[in-house]
Formats: C-alpha cells, sequence, structure tokens
C-alpha cells in the first residue's frame, strides 16, 4: 500500500527519472514529480507510469511550496546547464554585464534556494533522513581559494549544505547529500575531448587532468535511483559519492578501447588545449578548471569522509543479519 509521499524535482531529467523509476517499484511510495510542463512527452510517459506529475517551476518558490507540502520525502537536483547554454539567458547574462558562467551560478544558486526555502516549509512532514539532495563538493573552498570559478560546483555547495546549515538547523537534521560522479554519458558533450579521432583512427582523451588521479564514474540513468533510494534508508547528516566505478582517465580509457576494440589513450593537455577543442569558448572555460579541479585537490574536493557505495552495502549488510 502507498504510504509514503516522495516528491522529486528534475524527474524528467536524468537523476530525478531514475529516482522516480526506483521509487515507483516499491509500493510502499506515492511518487510525484515536479515539471515545468506536465504535457511534455518524458511527463506524459512518467505519468502512464503512474507518477503524479505536478507544474512548478524552480524559478518561482511559491509555486513549489504546495508541491512539496506532506512529503515524506523529497530528491532535488538542480541544473546549470539550461541557464548556461539557453540563448535568451546569455542574452539576459549579457544585459546585466556578468558572464555566462556566473549568471547560470546565480540561476542555479537561486532555484537551489528556493527548492530548501519550500522543503522547510513541510520540515515537519518529512521522515528522519527526508530530503536528499543532488551536490557536488565547494571547489572554492576545498581548493583553499585556487578554484574561485567554478561555478556549477559552488551553485550547488553553496546551498547543500551550506544554505540549508546556516538558515534551516531543523531541515538540515533531516538531509543527505549525494555528489554525483562524472556521467558516464558526459562524452556527449565535448565528444572531441573525450573521444577525439586522430589521423591514424585512434581516439584520444584529451584533458587537463592527471593521468593517474582516481575519478568517479556514474552511469547516471541506470545508478542514481539505486542510491539515492538507499542513501533513503541510512541515518540522515551524511555525505556521499555516487559512482558505480572510481578510476583514472587512462584506466578508463584502456578498458574503453578493450571493450570497443579501438587503439585508446588518454593524454593530459593544458586547460587551453582543452579549451580550444570545444565548440563553446565559455563551456571549455567552465568544464577546463572541472577537469583541473579533478586533478587536485580531486572532483570530491579530496574529501575522504564522503560515503560510498560499499559503505552503505555495509551497513545493509548489518541491517540484514540483525533482521535474520
Ligand atoms: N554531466 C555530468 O557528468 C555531471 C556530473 C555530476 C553532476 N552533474 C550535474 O547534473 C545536473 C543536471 O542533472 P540532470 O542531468 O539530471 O538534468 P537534466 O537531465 O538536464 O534534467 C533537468 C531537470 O531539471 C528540471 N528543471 C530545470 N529547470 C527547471 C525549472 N526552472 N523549474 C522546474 N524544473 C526545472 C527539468 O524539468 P522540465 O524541463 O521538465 O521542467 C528536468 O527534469 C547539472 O547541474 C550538472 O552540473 C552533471
Amino acid at each position: 500500500m502507498s504510504t509514503k509521499l516522495i516528491c522529486i524535482v528534475g524527474v524528467t531529467g536524468n537523476q530525478g527519472g531514475s529516482v522516480a523509476q526506483r521509487f515507483l517499484a516499491d509500493p510502499t511510495y506515492r511518487v510525484r514529480g515536479i515539471t515545468r510542463d506536465p504535457s511534455s512527452a518524458a511527463a506524459q510517459k512518467l505519468a502512464s507510469q503512474g507518477v503524479e506529475v505536478v507544474a512548478g517551476n524552480l524559478d518561482d518558490v511559491a509555486s513549489l511550496i504546495p508541491l512539496l507540502r506532506g512529503a515524506n520525502l523529497i530528491f532535488s537536483v538542480t541544473n546549470y546547464w539550461e541557464p548556461f547554454f539557453r540563448p535568451d539567458a546569455r542574452a539576459k547574462a549579457q544585459e546585466l554585464g556578468v558572464d555566462c558562467r556566473r549568471y547560470a551560478y546565480d540561476v542555479e544558486l537561486q532555484q537551489g534556494k528556493n527548492i530548501v526555502d519550500a522543503a522547510a516549509a513541510t520540515v515537519d512532514s518529512l521522515a528522519d533522513n527526508g530530503f536528499v539532495a543532488s551536490t557536488l563538493s565547494h571547489a572554492g573552498k576545498c581548493s583553499k581559494g585556487a578554484f574561485k570559478e567554478l561555478y556549477h560546483f559552488d551553485s550547488k555547495a553553496d546551498v547543500f549544505p551550506y544554505y540549508v546549515e546556516e538558515k534551516y538547523p531543523e531541515l538540515a537534521k533531516k538531509m543527505s547529500y549525494v555528489q554525483t560522479g562524472y556521467f558516464t554519458s558526459s562524452y556527449k558533450l565535448a565528444p572531441e575531448a573525450y573521444l577525439g579521432k586522430q589521423p591514424d583512427g585512434s581516439f584520444q582523451m584529451s584533458f587537463p587532468t592527471s593521468a593517474t588521479k582516481p575519478i568517479p564514474h556514474l552511469a547516471v540513468n541506470e545508478d542514481t535511483g539505486n542510491f539515492v533510494y538507499a542513501v533513503s534508508q541510512m541515518p540522515p547528516g551524511k555525505h556521499y559519492l555516487a559512482a558505480g566505478a572510481i578510476c583514472s582517465w587512462s584506466e578508463f580509457m584502456r578498458v574503453w578501447g578493450e571493450v570497443t576494440k579501438q587503439v585508446a589513450v588518454f593524454k593530459q593537455v593544458s586547460i587551453d588545449d582543452f579549451i580550444a577543442l570545444q565548440q563553446d569558448r565559455w563551456f571549455g572555460v567552465e568544464a577546463g578548471d572541472m577537469f583541473a579541479y579533478s586533478s587536485e585537490p580531486g572532483y570530491d574536493g579530496g574529501d575522504e569522509s564522503l560515503l560510498k557505495a560499499e559503505d552503505i552495502r555495509k551497513v545493509m549488510h548489518v541491517m540484514d543479519e540483525r533482521d535474520g
């Protein structure tokens, strides 16, 4: 019987869609998903699967409050790249005299705060571990100021956890934070840098990351839901890294070459060389900083206390043993 309500922000996207599929498979949950456009193909498909699809906009906190009301569990994700790439957002950034990286930071930051403000209005209905937020490490803080403009990391971390902790201590007690690894599907965003075809027919990955630094990789559509579902059963107040594999980019390319039977190598390049491979220069600057940050202090900010899948498995195992 469906007794618990999960509300999913970003339900029509990669992360939120994966979370929806996992919770639909648990009959003790009702799944509600927020979208700007309930008539879109993605929203209609979810509705046909049993998701209660509701209209709301992350830019408008008043629209979110009634949609989150009564939730036992919330999952949220915000999307830096839409206000980064959209032509009208680029025009708006220009009008305001800020670059598009900073503009998208401001939009994502405000959307995150709006989600939190709306969640705080229903804090009493939330379970003890009742809000799982997708986020990333804080590049400015973790690099001790070396990366002051890794906007799509800090726009998430400035809210999850810092805004929540500062503004809503009661909500903070019910939160879990999931940092998501590099999506294995992200090669589509930067095909030349991920899998650049060389004149001899081989493939070269060209990033400004150390060839040996361990990197978290996530099959976002397949694994986010399972990870978040497991996190929701853990005690609150913890920080996680969602990754199906943690290996260097050179190891990643070795495996890719083996599986596809292609000659494939990884080469560490300068940020400028990485930018030159991108169609959109600003994307090159933002992503170039991310790949450099992934070397030092690391994609996870060098935080070794982040819990991973194996830590959850250990706890689950103890619970299974205890429950017979
Ligand atoms: N690519 C990577 O390797 C990687 C790795 C780690 C983290 N990330 C982060 O992942 C995030 C994107 O996650 P994703 O891939 O799951 O997103 P996605 O597939 O692009 O989906 C975005 C979701 O957000 C919703 N949304 C966007 N703006 C909205 C608004 N104003 N009001 C209501 N809903 C809104 C969209 O809903 P509707 O369009 O239906 O309204 C959609 O469900 C980015 O911030 C990125 O930095 C990416």
